[in-house]
């Protein structure tokens, strides 16, 4: 395992994000939706740093066990949903933009929510690896084409809790399942 990005790196990271949203959204009424599970670390401390108030909501994009790193099929429920989309500047809150399809097929189904605008923000973008015209308005680092792990992403389930985001050995990529 080799380390990507170290925790100092991404506390600084973190601080140069919150900054830009409240830079970006100041004043404005604004929804964050994070996705499920990948970015709920990157989320919880993402959130205790911005200052625009905002209201929260998860959607799921969790991932098929045949697959680990491709995008699973997006869980959303429009009930919960359109009340804090409705109207709102809304910033989709992610942990990897990779092949950009989990953001492709939902920014959409915000728009139809009525939103007012759909931003994205990222922790990372892999190079390369991008299928769809669509890029994160703010992210925080691009990296090589590699497997990573930490910081919330997994691989079979596994290393969510690692305070740095690390890349995998190719020996280590061995398993079956993911979540
Ligand atoms: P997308 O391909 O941009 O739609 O991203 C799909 C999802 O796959 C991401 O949100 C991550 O949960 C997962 N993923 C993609 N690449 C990696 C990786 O290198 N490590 C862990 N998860 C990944
Ligand atoms: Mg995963």
């Amino acid at each position: 395992m080799k380390t990507v990005v170290a925790a100092a790196q991404l506390q600084e990271a973190l601080d140069r994000l919150a900054s830009q949203i409240d830079e970006r959204y100041g004043g404005n009424k604004l929804t964050l939706i994070g996705l499920l599970l990948g970015s709920v670390v990157f989320l919880a401390d993402l959130v205790r740093r911005i200052k625009t108030p905002f209201d929260l909501e998860m959607v799921s994009s969790r991932q098929t066990t045949e697959s680990p790193g491709r995008p699973g099929p997006l869980v959303i429920n429009p009930d919960v949903l359109a009340p804090v989309v409705e109207g709102r500047d809304v910033l989709v809150v992610k942990d990897i933009f990779d092949t950009g399809e989990t953001l492709w097929e939902l920014v959409p189904q915000l728009d139809d929510l009525g939103a007012n605008r759909v931003h994205t923000v990222v922790l990372l973008a892999k190079e390369g690896r991008c299928r769809v015209p669509l890029q994160a308005d703010i992210k925080a680092f691009d990296i090589p084409d590699v497997f990573v792990v930490g910081y919330g992403m997994d691989y079979l389930g596994r290393y969510r809790n690692l305070p740095y985001v690390a890349a995998l050995d190719p020996q280590e990529l061995t398993g079956e399942a993911g979540a």
